[in-house]
């Protein structure tokens, strides 16, 4: 996987990706015990709001995302899928 993670968890490949991938990252609770994958609808879902999907997770938005935001997200994220580097291989 490249990409560093923030506040959260590295987004790289997240689309259809399983929830909690990130193995150096340190998850909240609900997110350690959520299972599956991120598909689009749950990604737009989860934008939507977070807490409201896995009450208790510590990704908080302030402000709600118009539609056209969430979009354009799910856009962007779909085309950051990095190749990965040599060294990532197994
Ligand atoms: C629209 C933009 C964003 C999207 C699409 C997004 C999406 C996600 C996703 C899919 C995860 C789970 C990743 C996984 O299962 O590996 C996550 C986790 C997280 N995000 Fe975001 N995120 C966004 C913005 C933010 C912002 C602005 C912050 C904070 C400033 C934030 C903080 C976090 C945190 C702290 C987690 C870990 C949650 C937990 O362990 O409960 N995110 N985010």
């Amino acid at each position: 996987m490249n990409g560093d993670s923030r506040i959260g968890p590295s987004l790289d490949g997240i689309i259809n990706r399983r929830i909690r991938l990130v193995k150096d990252y340190v998850y909240s609770e609900p997110l350690e015990k959520a299972r599956g994958n991120w598909t689009s609808g749950k990604l737009n879902k989860f934008m939507q709001d977070p807490q409201k999907m896995y009450p208790g997770t510590s990704m908080q938005f302030s402000m709600p995302l118009e539609n056209y935001e969430r979009r354009a997200i799910l856009r962007y994220l779909s085309g950051i899928k990095t190749i990965p580097a040599e060294e990532d291989k197994n």
